[in-house]
């Protein structure tokens, strides 16, 4: 059972894999109502539901709210944590592979915002979690157009604040650092690279594929969702980051930029 004997229900998009997956199993094993999506839903695990939900798709998205209304009567938290993740130099990604990611990472949320918001506002009550990253906070080589949808998560989650908090619903973002998921293979990139970035490219690449990245147990990330739902109103920006990592938003902040990007190359050299 949870804090104050409550338990609520709980939306996570992605709990196919990964982040999603272990906030999923933390949550209901604290005895809250849980409900994971993914594109293709083959199996029902122990302890929550796995709904089908492409959030690309708003009628997707709109049956999957429904099948969960239907089954648990309300939605207290939804944790907009489906996404993707995109590799290349800038130059050489189609508009339309970039679109992928942002109809994704961006209109994906904002889908699944669309189908729960009327019901939290009727009941003046309800949490939004956006699972971001700290790479929103500046533009990772290589991979901008990632750091790009999820800058542009972190201010639609900011605008979104303001508008919903005269309704009871609250709203936070949750930024991880580098997590062992799936994130990683299953990146979009482009058909081919440009000759005149391939060595950098690799390089980057290259130290992005050692143990220091993508090593930590994403339940680390799944424990800061479950304190941000104990918390009676939950604000703001959060962070699931250690070392170096949770440093570069500081260094970003404090740094000139030329000073900030320096270090950042040197990183991945
Ligand atoms: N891992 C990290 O280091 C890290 C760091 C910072 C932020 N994040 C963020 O954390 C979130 C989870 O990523 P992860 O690392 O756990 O990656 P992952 O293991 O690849 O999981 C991604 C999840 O998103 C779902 N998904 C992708 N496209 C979807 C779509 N169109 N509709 C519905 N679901 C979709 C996948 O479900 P199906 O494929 O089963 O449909 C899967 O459950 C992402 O937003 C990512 O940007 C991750």
């Amino acid at each position: 059972m949870t804090d104050q004997g409550f338990v609520k229900v709980v939306l996570v998009t992605g709990g196919s894999s990964g982040i999603g997956e272990a906030i999923c199993k933390r949550l209901s094993a604290e005895g809250h109502r849980v409900f994971g999506t993914g594109r293709k839903v083959e199996a029902q695990p122990t302890g929550y539901r796995m709904v089908a939900m492409d959030i690309t798709d708003q009628g997707s998205v709109q049956r999957g709210v429904e099948q969960v209304l239907a089954e648990a009567g309300r939605i207290d938290v939804v944790v907009n944590n489906a996404g993707l993740g995109i590799q290349g130099p800038a130059e050489d990604i189609t508009p339309e592979l970039a679109m992928q990611v942002l109809d994704t990472n961006v209109l994906g949320a904002h889908r699944v915002c669309r189908a729960v918001l009327p019901g939290m506002r009727e009941r003046k009550r309800g949490l939004l979690v956006h699972i971001t990253s700290l790479a929103a906070n500046y533009g990772l080589p290589f991979r901008g157009f990632y750091s790009a949808s999820k800058a542009a998560l972190e201010r639609y989650a900011e605008a979104q604040r303001m508008e919903l908090s005269p309704f009871g619903v609250h709203v936070v973002t949750l930024q991880p650092g580098e997590y062992r998921t799936r994130i990683a293979t299953g990146r979009l990139r482009p058909g081919s690279i440009g000759t005149a970035y391939a060595h950098a490219y690799e390089r980057v690449m290259a130290v992005l594929g050692t143990s220091l990245h993508y090593s930590r147990d994403p339940d680390e990330v799944a424990v800061k969702v479950s304190q941000l739902i104990r918390q009676e109103a939950p604000y703001g920006v959060h962070y699931s980051a250690h070392g170096l990592q949770r440093l570069s938003v500081l260094l970003k902040k404090c740094l000139p930029t030329r000073l900030f990007e320096r270090l950042m190359m040197r990183h991945y050299r």
